[in-house]
């Protein structure tokens, strides 16, 4: 074949391919300094594919883009890729035929085998069929100090949850917060890991899954919820601050002593150029047992009627969990990478810690949207707000309330 027979059979192979490039608008909730950093590396390499990231960032957290989200494409106008969290989120709209289904390539790049744990990848199976793609885990269970704070004040940074507690009388004397603490479910989060810290995995578990009522009315319950109490006076509410991550950014100022929040405060740490285990500390499971849950990050892809939007998003879906990739967007965003078989030499002191307890399984317990609905668990978060900013809610009555959640909550 001449020379220039053969250029222009190379040219019709490369021109269209370069022609289909399809800009793709992709929602979530990573508006921080940590979440916007790990953000950008999912961007970039879905721009290096030849296709276009377009950036449909909605501010605030999960709990205001979830309702925008689903909304959007149950009212027809879908976005091209949509983060949510692994459980029952997505639920009505699978029924409702509204997402490509991603099976096809889930099987031809064998997930089921290459991303763990399994929990995730079967948080995005209904019905034997796949629907999104786990980006990472994340877990809740994490209290963050800043060590200078403490030894400023001649006081060892605490190992854990009662160590931090012992403190806080010393701190608020020297015009410091104790604790920080952001509104919504921040308090939610704080009070389930304190749960978990203090009732144990197992009756957290049988209450959340299983619906034990006996546990959730019962002594270990009420043990909980009395020391709640007692320390309620060293969060006060009209300290609270609107973002989770404005609540640790005051741990990073050191206007504040702890923060109890999921390892995405990670990234913010990262991002101030702060060294676990010289700087701060990040203690699993409140450094009371070292537990993990299985929360994390899915993406979803609504169907659309455009093939070229179909071959963007199933390249975005492919994309997102390469080897590269997930090390890249992982090391910034404080999760865990859902695969096993990555360089993560670069891991901190904090990734190694979650890496270690994920390897110990029964450590491993489900996320609560893969445990109980949605509207029960912003119940439950409203509920445990009420009495952490009400001094004068007993504990008893906040239980009460609470087993009385979980009791109507559908199964
Ligand atoms: C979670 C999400 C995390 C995180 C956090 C705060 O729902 O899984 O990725 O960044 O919200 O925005």
């Amino acid at each position: 074949m001449k020379t220039w027979k053969i250029a222009a059979l190379m040219l019709s192979v490369v021109l269209p391919s370069a022609s289909l490039a399809t800009d793709l608008e992709v929602t979530h909730w990573w508006t921080s300094g940590g979440e916007a950093a790990a953000v950008a590396e999912f961007a970039k390499a879905f721009d290096a594919t030849g296709n276009k990231w377009v950036d449909g960032a909605i501010a605030g957290s999960g709990d205001t883009a979830r309702p925008i989200i689903i909304s959007r494409i149950l009212g027809g106008n879908p976005m091209g890729a949509t983060q949510l969290n692994p459980g029952k989120d997505a639920d009505e709209l699978i029924a409702a035929g509204l997402m490509q289904d991603l099976t096809d390539l889930a099987t031809a790049e064998d997930w089921a085998n290459i991303l763990r744990p399994a929990s995730q990848l079967e948080s995005c199976t209904v019905d034997g069929k796949v629907y999104c793609v786990p980006v990472n885990l994340h877990s809740a269970q994490w209290m963050w100090t800043n060590r200078k704070v403490y030894t400023d004040l001649g006081i060892e940074p605490p190992k854990n949850f009662d160590e931090a507690v012992a403190a806080a009388p010393a701190l608020q004397a020297a015009g410091i917060q104790p604790f920080s603490l952001a509104q919504g479910w921040p308090v939610g989060l704080m009070v389930n890991d304190i749960l978990v810290a203090q009732a144990g995995v197992e009756n957290f578990v049988k209450v959340y899954k299983d619906r034990d009522l006996a546990i959730a009315g019962g002594p270990e319950f009420t043990k909980v919820f009395e020391s709640l109490a007692a320390v309620r006076q060293f969060v006060p509410a009209d300290k609270m601050v609107p973002q989770w991550n404005e609540a640790v950014g005051l741990v990073i100022q050191g206007k504040a002593g702890a923060n109890i929040m999921g390892d995405w405060a990670g990234g913010e740490f990262a991002v101030a150029n702060m060294v676990a285990g010289q700087d701060y500390d990040c203690l699993p499971g409140l450094g009371v047992t070292p537990v993990l849950n299985t929360g994390g990050d899915v993406f979803y892809f609504p169907k659309s009627a455009d093939p070229a939007v179909t071959e963007a998003q199933l390249k975005l879906a492919s994309t997102l969990v390469t080897k590269e990739v997930q090390v890249a967007f992982n090391l910034k965003k404080g999760s865990l990478p859902m695969r096993a078989d990555v360089d993560l030499s670069a891991a901190n002191d904090c990734m190694k810690k979650g890496l270690a307890i994920l390897d110990g399984s029964d450590a491993v317990f489900p996320n609560d949207v893969q445990m109980i609905d949605r509207d029960s668990i912003n119940q439950i978060n409203d509920l445990f707000t009420e009495f952490m900013a009400n001094p004068d809610m007993a504990a008893a009555d906040a239980q009460a309330k609470f087993v009385s959640i979980i009791e109507a909550a559908p199964k």
